[in-house]
C-alpha cells in the first residue's frame, strides 16, 4: 500500500504539478499517493491543480495552535507531507505529531540561504548579490526552525554570467521540478518500510 501524501501549497503549485506528474507516470509503481492538498489560501492556484486532478483539496488556517491541520491530516490518514511553496511557519504540534515527516524544497543549498525570510525572489537576489558561482535546491525534513533539518537530496546549479534573479529562479526551477517528485518518491518508499528519516 502506498504511503499517503498531503502536499501543503500556497502558491503557484508548479512543484506539486510535477510531483502529480511523477507519480502519474510511475503509476502502480508508484510508493506514494496524494490523497490530499491543502492550503492557506483559498485562492491558491495549486488547490485548482489538485481539483484538475481529481485529488481532493481543503483550506486550513495558518494561524491557530495547528489542531485545524491537524485534524485535517489525520482525517485523511495521511503519513507524509510535502511542503510545495508553503509560506507559513507550520506549528509546532504538527512538527511534533509528524516529526521526521514532514518535507520542505529550498531553491538554494542550505543552510546557506535559508532561515526566516528567505523565500522567493529575494533567495536568488541574495545568491547573485554574494556573487555565488553556484546555486542549488535542498530538499530537507522540517524542524522547528526555519529552513533546518536534516537534509534528503541537495543539487548544485550553476549561476551564470549575466544572470538575474528571474533567470536564475527560472534554472532552480527546472531542477526543483526533476528532484522533489523523486525525493518524495524515496521518502514515500522509506516510510512504508518504516523508516522515518531522523528528526
Ligand atoms: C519553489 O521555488 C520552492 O523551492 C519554494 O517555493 C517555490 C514554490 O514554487 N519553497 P511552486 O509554487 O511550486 O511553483
Amino acid at each position: 500500500m502506498p504511503s499517503r501524501l498531503a502536499v501543503l501549497a500556497s502558491g503557484r503549485g508548479s512543484n506539486l504539478q510535477a510531483i502529480i506528474d511523477h507519480f502519474h507516470d510511475l503509476g502502480r509503481e508508484a510508493t506514494g499517493r496524494i490523497v490530499l492538498v491543502a492550503s492557506n489560501r483559498v485562492d491558491s492556484p495549486a488547490l485548482l491543480r489538485a481539483a484538475t486532478a481529481s485529488i481532493d483539496i481543503a483550506s486550513f488556517s495558518a494561524t491557530d495552535d495547528g489542531s485545524e491541520l491537524l485534524s485535517l491530516l489525520g482525517k485523511f490518514r495521511v503519513d507524509v507531507v510535502i511542503l510545495a511553496g508553503y509560506i507559513k511557519r507550520i506549528q509546532t504540534s504538527v512538527i511534533q505529531a509528524y516529526a521526521g515527516r514532514i518535507l520542505n524544497i529550498h531553491p538554494a543549498l542550505l543552510p546557506a540561504f535559508g532561515g526566516e525570510g528567505m523565500y522567493g525572489a529575494r533567495v536568488h537576489e541574495a545568491v547573485i548579490a554574494a556573487k555565488e558561482k553556484k546555486t542549488g535546491v535542498t530538499v530537507h525534513i522540517v524542524e522547528d526552525e526555519y529552513d533546518r533539518g536534516p537534509i534528503v537530496a541537495q543539487w548544485v546549479v550553476p549561476v551564470l554570467d549575466g544572470d538575474d534573479a528571474e533567470s536564475l529562479a527560472a534554472r532552480v526551477l527546472m531542477v526543483e521540478h526533476i528532484v522533489y517528485p523523486r525525493a518524495v518518491e524515496m521518502v514515500a518508499a522509506l516510510n512504508h518500510q518504516g523508516f522515518t528519516p531522523p528528526s
